[in-house]
């Protein structure tokens, strides 16, 4: 133990490596001490070697990167009569050997439900277990003055700046365009992002009793019916509205073609938009449900879906390179087949949720760099630092810095590994991504300054993750918001008062006439 006390101990030296960010590459050593990067530098080892009390990593041939943040997970999620099967626990163990360091997880809360109490529900649930450290989103899935009053709450006190609402999921989750109106406004009052679940949940309800009703029952009739334009059309809905209200809007979850289009269109046109693809639907495809195997087909199963038509998860891939669409999460949210069953003769009833949280920083190094598709600074932005600036937390996280925690992987480039659920550190029996080979393999992960998970072993305490408060108006998203209230908002033409004459309405007319907004 030295000068320093035991916390000396935790000082690391990453040695040699090429020290990945967003914006440069650079060969250089990474200095880590309580926690966080305290020096970055060309050989910053003394010639004398190492003193004790410093471990040096020797990282020479490898990238240096931020570990990835996830933006959407939902571990130990109850959710249609079941419970993810990961928890908090075997949830961060499996992101930590991915090579992520944090996940933002979903406190959801039932319709009539208080959001603060869902809020600490799951702080109470995560808190005990998590190996890295977390963020929470909540969800909006009803709306009163109560529920606008709790969101001005969290904001505030609790550290929470981004609001999911669901436009999917009747009776369940869903809201109308009336509430996403109230609650993007409010979003907007109190500095959040908005954050959507965009597909039509009218539709699909209506469109799910038609294919039962044609005796297709299978995986295939979640699909059929939410095919593509669903998700289109909620996606165009909600950024209109958060338009309206200059409200800046987060897409969960963008799975098709014609709703990436959509939020690439809308960014084209200058809307604070931004779409996360999530690995599932950037690795694999929606021909799944087709497959003759029930419980495979059924493994697929997430909402919105992934797209049968093959060519869906490369166009994804090019717009999440060229910056078209902006940040990547998992939707990782693991039933076991035998959770799946419940929807064995109606696949209305079979769990929706996916795996991911492993898988997510290696599928999207295949996809996406080793495919030339991207340099490894935008997958450096895509799997962490636009996440980090979005949702408040750059450069804490989401980047290699002096003063950043020391969030750190060390990735072999070159190194191919070959997903499966035998290997997989997850407590689910499934893996959509089996058997896929992929270069990018994390050698090393580091989580605030200690070495967690190092050669396929594990060094972690549930627990030991932190949770980490957001503030509000991040500046990467609402200067420019700001800026548009005080020079976009429109003004009245001033014009002398009209003087002539004014036809008289009979009086039954007159109610017609007042409320003709609302009745047209
Ligand atoms: C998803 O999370 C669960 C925990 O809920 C975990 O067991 C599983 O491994 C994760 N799946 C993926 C694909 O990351
Ligand atoms: C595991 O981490 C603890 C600190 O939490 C450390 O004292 C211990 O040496 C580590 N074990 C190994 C095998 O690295």
């Amino acid at each position: 133990i030295g000068p320093r006390g035991p916390l000396a101990m935790s000082r690391l030296l990453i040695r040699g490596g090429r020290v990945v960010n967003d914006d440069l590459s650079q060969v250089a050593d990474v200095l880590v001490e309580d926690g966080v990067v305290r020096a970055l530098g060309r050989d910053l080892l003394p010639p004398e070697g190492a003193p004790a009390g410093l471990r040096v990593i020797d990282a020479a041939g490898q990238l240096v990167l931020p570990g990835g943040i996830d933006t959407h997970t939902h571990l130990q999620f109850p959710f249609m009569g079941s419970r993810s099967v990961d928890d908090f626990h075997q949830g961060t163990k499996a992101a930590l050997a991915g090579g992520t360091t944090m996940i933002i997880d979903f406190a959801i809360p039932q319709k009539g439900g208080s959001l603060l109490e869902a809020f600490e529900t799951w702080r109470s649930w995560a808190d005990p277990k998590v190996c890295c450290d977390y963020s929470l989103h909540v969800a909006v899935t009803w709306w009163s003055d109560q529920v606008k009053e709790e969101m001005k709450i969290l904001a505030r006190d609790k550290g929470v700046n981004s609001f999911k609402m669901f436009m999917a999921y009747r009776d369940l989750y869903m809201v109308g365009d009336k509430e996403l109106y109230a609650a993007f406004s409010q979003c907007k009052e109190i500095g959040a992002i908005a954050q959507v679940h965009a597909e039509n949940g009218d539709l699909i309800a209506e469109e799910a009793k038609k294919m039962l009703a044609l005796g297709i029952t299978g995986p295939e009739g979640h699909e059929l019916c939410r095919p593509e334009a669903v998700e289109a059309e909620a996606t165009l809905r909600a950024i209109t509205i958060a338009s309206a209200v200059n409200c800046p809007l987060y897409v969960v979850h963008v799975m098709s073609k014609s709703a990436a289009k959509v939020i690439a269109d809308a960014r084209r046109d200058g809307k604070v938009v931004y779409g996360e693809p999530i690995a599932a639907g950037l690795g694999t495809d929606g021909t799944h449900y087709w497959n003759k195997e029930w419980h495979h087909a059924a493994h697929y199963v997430m909402g919105p879906p992934l797209r049968p038509d093959p060519s869906t998860p490369g166009f994804l891939m090019n717009l999440l390179a060229n910056d078209d669409l902006t940040t990547t999460g998992t939707d990782n949210c693991t039933f076991n087949t035998c959770q799946k069953a419940l929807g064995k003769d109606d696949f209305t009833k079979i769990p929706n949720g996916v795996n991911g949280v492993e898988d997510r920083m290696s599928v999207i190094w295949e996809k996406g760099v080793h495919s030339g598709k991207m340099d490894e600074n935008r997958f450096v932005a895509v799997t962490s630092t636009n996440a980090a600036k979005i949702f408040n937390l750059y450069p804490r996280k989401g980047r290699i810095a002096v003063g950043s925690d020391a969030d750190i992987v060390i990735w072999d480039p070159k190194a191919t590994r070959t997903i499966s659920a035998k290997t997989h550190h997850q407590a689910v029996d499934f893996n959509i991504f089996e058997g896929m080979v992929c270069h990018g393999v994390p050698l090393v992960t580091i989580s605030r300054g200690k070495v967690v998970y190092e050669a396929g072993v594990f060094n972690v305490t549930a627990g030991e993750g932190k949770f980490i408060p957001r503030k509000p108006f991040a500046e990467y998203v609402y200067q420019r918001i700001q800026q548009r209230d005080q020079t976009c908002t429109p003004v009245p033409v001033e014009r002398a008062p009209y003087k002539g004459e004014v036809s008289k309405l009979k009086p039954k007319d007159s109610t017609v006439g007042t409320t003709m907004q609302d009745h047209p």
